[in-house]
């Protein structure tokens, strides 16, 4: 298996905020360059033109609607992150969720504008019905372990293999990842070991006193 992909959420954390959004970024590309591993950051939506603008690496929004130019009121539209910058999104989280229609939505409005795709799901189930859809990547992130500090690679390996083999079955184009709880090197090894080709996640990177070390940690077994 060649290396694996790296997602960061900054989610709504202050550290990942404004100016914090770009020192976070620059740490990802220094140890992206070092290692060769794909690292991309999604900050928040008004964070992406300056992420973008100022630190060459892949840029996802953390979210994208399924909606197109006109009138929609406080939505987030393919075209206008494109243009910002970003060269991906996020779709669902259990932080944001939503139905299997806006799911499909939002990945078709992904597909339209050439981004690529990162669906999040919470359960084999709903791991193979995302994939179904047909996006780059699905990422299962059980809910309670999400910002535990316990990874999901250990205390539910069985979630990862599960959705590992599900989606192999309905679409084997689709690439897992997995997320929640990770972020030390034998977290992300763990992973790799269980089929998944990379991996999705947040606190453990955007809150550390020192992000650029606990990524060096992170993909110290690869
Ligand atoms: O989207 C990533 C996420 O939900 C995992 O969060 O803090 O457990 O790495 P965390």
């Amino acid at each position: 298996m060649g290396l694996p992909f790296i997602v960061l959420n900054y989610k709504t954390y202050l550290q990942g905020t404004g100016q914090g959004a770009v020192e976070i970024a620059k740490a990802c590309k220094a140890v992206s360059e070092d290692s060769g591993i794909e690292i991309a950051v999604a900050p928040q939506l008004p964070d992406i033109y300056r992420v973008a603008s100022e630190v060459e690496l892949p840029v996802f929004s953390q979210h994208l609607d399924g909606i197109g130019a006109g009138s929609f009121t406080g939505h987030v539209f393919g075209k206008s992150i494109k243009d910002a910058g970003a060269v991906g999104t996020l779709i669902n989280h259990s932080e944001k969720r939503l139905t299997l229609a806006e799911i499909e939505a939002s990945l078709k409005a992904a597909k339209k504008f050439g981004l690529r795709s990162v669906i999040c799901t919470n359960n084999v189930p709903t791991t193979a019905a995302a994939a179904a859809l047909g996006p780059d990547y699905v990422a299962i992130e059980p809910p309670e372990l999400i910002g535990s500090g316990i990874p999901v690679s250990k205390a539910d390996p069985e979630v990862v293999s599960g959705s590992v083999e599900a989606v192999a079955k309905i679409n084997s184009q689709v690439k897992v990842l997995c997320g929640a709880g990770i972020s030390k090197g034998e977290d992300l090894r763990a992973a790799l070991d269980l089929g998944s080709q990379g991996v999705l996640l947040a606190s453990g990177i955007v809150k550390a006193a020192d992000p650029k070390a606990a990524l060096e940690d992170l993909i110290r077994l690869v």
